[in-house]
Parts: C-alpha cells; structure tokens; sequence
C-alpha cells in the first residue's frame, strides 16, 4: 500500500507545496458519497494508501483553517467555520471559491478522492465545469448507505487529530494509546460538530442539499452504491468489489 500522499497544497491553499513527487501512473479520480458520519473519511483514507490518489476533503480543509493562524481568516471563512460549528453547510460561494483557488489538486496526475464535495447540485455541476475546463473526467461516484441509528453510534464515538486529520472511533476503531494518534502521536479530540445537536442539523441539511445528488449521478451512469455495514476493512473490500464489477 502506498503511505499517505502530503496534503498541503489542499489543506493551506495554492501557496503550500505538497512533498510527495509527482505519481508515476495516472491516479483515479472518484467522489465519495454518504451521511456525515457513515465513515467516508475511513474509506478515502483506506482508497488512498491503495490507489495513491489524493484525500480531498473540504471539512478536512475546514478545520485546518479553525486550527490555524485565527488573525489570517478571512470574514467569510470566519462565517463559515460558525455554520461548521452548528452543523449547517457552508454557502456554496465559499466552498466554490476555496476549491477553485486549488484547482492544481483536481489536475494532480496521482487522481483524487473528493469527499465532502459537492455537497449540493450546484456544487456538482460548478465541478462538471471545472472538470471539463481541465478535460478531466470522474471515474466513479461511491455512494455509501447504512441506516441512520448506526451512523449516530460512529459520530458518537469518533476521536480525531487536529494535526494529521487521522480518524478513530472509541471502540470500534480505537487508537494504540488511549487518547494520542497512533500516526502521529497528537492529542485526539472531539469535534466541534459531533456534539447531539449539531449532528442532528448536519443529517437533515444532508437529506435536504445532498440526497439529490444520487439522481444527479445516477443519470450519468456514475454511481456506485455501497453497502457500509461492517468493519472498515469489509466496507473498504467491498467497495473494491463495486469497482471492479463497474470495469468489466
Ligand atoms: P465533513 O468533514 O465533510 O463532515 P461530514 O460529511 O459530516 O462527514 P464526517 O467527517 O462527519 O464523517 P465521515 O463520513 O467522513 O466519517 P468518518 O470516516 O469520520 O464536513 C464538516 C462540515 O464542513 C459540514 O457539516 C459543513 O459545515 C462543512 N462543509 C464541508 N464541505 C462542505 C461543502 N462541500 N459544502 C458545504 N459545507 C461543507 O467515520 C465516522 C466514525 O465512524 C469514526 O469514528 C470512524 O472511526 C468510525 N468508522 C468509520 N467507518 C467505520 C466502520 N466501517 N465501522 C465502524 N466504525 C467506523
């Protein structure tokens, strides 16, 4: 498996270098799909080692800013944090001006695994164009299910580094020292928006904005559903599968 691609010029903007050097095959470019919570982060983390392709995730791009330099934050990005906080989405404006400003990381020759964008149809078809300016196609959208009850016990125990972005759970998923990431030995934490009432907010804009985009992908013969029951590594295993039956 390869080690976790550098992320920088995602997660700090166009002026950050990333360090990896350039892939030497072209990577795949997929969007990851699913209720906050279902474990699509654990997935693209798990896709990544196996495919090389970049983990782009735009809460992940988030919160480096909430745990950067407070002074730099621009009034917008500022206002989108609080909408973070309380579990609604950030205007598409925003999002759409932040993932423009790193249209390189959508060029990048190793692919990209979009998770958390688009989170809307204007989003998606603000990416359609993005995509097609660069002549770039997507090879797959994942759409991961589970029902909702066991969505809330994953947020309900995730534990995350500020530092690396690595994800855990308290029991299913628990990292070697109770409390430390075991990739980087940073403090875990509880996010902000994993607290009952943000969660509850963040499944309903989800219903509301995001749910759509499964008809949206789904008429461009994109979609791959996956079943997300199970432990990480079936899901990921699973997942491979889906894949592989969509090629042949
Ligand atoms: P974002 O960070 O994208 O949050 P999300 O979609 O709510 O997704 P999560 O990170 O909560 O969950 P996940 O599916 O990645 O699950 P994970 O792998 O961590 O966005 C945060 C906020 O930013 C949004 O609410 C919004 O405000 C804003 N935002 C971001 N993008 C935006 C956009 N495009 N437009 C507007 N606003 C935007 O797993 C969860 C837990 O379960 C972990 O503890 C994990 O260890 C565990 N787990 C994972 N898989 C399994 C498994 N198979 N079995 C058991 N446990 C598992």
């Amino acid at each position: 498996m390869n080690p976790r691609r550098d992320r920088s010029a995602w997660l700090h903007g166009p002026d950050a270098r990333c360090q990896d050097p350039p892939p030497r095959f072209p990577g795949r470019r997929f969007v990851l799909l699913g209720a906050p919570g279902i474990g699509k982060g654990t997935q693209a983390a798990l896709l990544s080692a196996a495919f090389g392709a970049c983990h782009l995730s735009t809460g992940d791009l988030f919160r480096a800013a909430l745990h950067g330099d407070g002074d730099r934050l621009s009034p917008a990005m500022r206002d989108a944090l609080a909408r973070m906080r309380r579990g609604e989405l950030v205007p598409d404006v925003t999002v759409l001006d932040l993932v423009r400003e790193r249209v390189e990381c959508l060029r990048c020759r190793g692919g990209f695994l979009l998770d958390g964008f688009p989170r809307t149809v204007p989003q998606a078809t603000a990416l359609d164009r993005m995509l097609s300016d660069e002549e770039l196609g997507l090879d797959a959208v994942l759409s991961y299910e589970l029902p909702e009850e066991a969505i809330v016990a994953r947020i309900g125990g995730r534990r995350t580094c500020p530092a690396c972005k690595s994800v855990y759970h308290v029991e299913l998923r628990p990292p070697r020292t109770a409390g430390r990431c075991d990739a980087c030995g940073g403090e875990l934490v509880l996010r902000d928006d994993d607290q009952p009432a943000a969660v509850h907010v963040r499944q309903a804009a989800h219903a509301a904005n995001t749910a759509p985009l499964l008809d949206y992908y789904g008429r461009r013969d994109l979609l791959v559903s996956v079943d997300a029951d199970g432990s990480p590594e079936v899901v990921f295993d699973r997942t491979l599968a889906a894949l592989c039956a969509r090629v042949r």
